[in-house]
């Protein structure tokens, strides 16, 4: 079954406790947005507020930095066991020295991508990463409208993890609903995360389950 993870900002933000609290049964880990307010026009949580969250959960956090450069961030997070840290190729910084630095951390690295940007540029990083997340939005805000070209851009990554014999997960952030998590589901999408498609509907366990049951039905 594809994973579903629950993308924190969209929450009740004053009442994250609870919200985490009726999820962590039915979730296999949350999606913790991280903006610097530079690289996207958009300010969230530091290391210190994501730790704290991490904490209240011993579900694995998929961290999504969405920063400058990542360099001096990685080292920031302590994380329960089986999370991972995602960093944009569009970011400055020594990428693979940075994914680097996530595994020997123990945590699983991962590589993410705007819509705009060309697939072809995170081939080179692939060898030394567990997943890539397409994003299928403009990074910076939950709530906004599936771009469906990004769609394009899976089957050549399946290809290349194909002929390259590699094993990375495949991940999609951003717009994400009962509108169309059955069709990536069987397009091979392997993990969301997904905001306001929980968060904005009433009954958030309910909503997570019909997702996860739209994903289960698709395969
Ligand atoms: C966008 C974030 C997404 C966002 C998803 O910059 O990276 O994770 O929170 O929210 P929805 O599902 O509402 O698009
Ligand atoms: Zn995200």
């Amino acid at each position: 079954m594809a994973k579903i993870f629950p993308s924190l900002i969209a929450a009740d933000l004053m009442n994250l406790r609870a919200e985490i609290e009726a999820l962590n049964p039915h979730c296999e880990g949350y999606h913790l947005d991280v903006m610097d307010n530079h690289f996207v026009p958009n300010l969230t949580w530091g290391a210190q507020f994501i730790n704290a969250i991490a904490k209240t959960t011993s579900r694995p956090a998929l961290v999504h930095l969405m920063v400058d450069d990542p360099t001096n961030w990685i080292e920031k997070f302590t994380l329960p066991a089986h999370s991972s840290i995602e960093i944009h190729v569009e970011s400055a910084g020594q990428t693979r020295k940075n994914l680097q630095r996530i595994r020997d951390l123990n945590l699983s690295p991962g590589i993410v991508i705007n819509p705009k940007t060309e697939i072809e540029v995170i081939f080179p990083y692939l060898d030394l990463v567990d997943s890539v997340l397409l994003m299928s939005v403009e990074p910076g805000f939950s709530g906004q409208a599936f771009i469906p070209k990004v769609i394009e851009k899976i089957e050549p990554l399946v290809g290349y993890r194909e002929t390259k014999g590699l094993k990375f997960e495949i991940g999609m952030d951003g717009g994400i609903g009962k509108e169309n998590i059955a069709d990536l589901t069987k397009r091979r999408i392997d993990f969301f995360g997904v905001g306001s498609g929980i968060f904005g509907q009433p009954n958030r366990v309910k909503a997570l389950k019909e997702l996860q049951q739209l994903a289960i039905t698709s395969q």
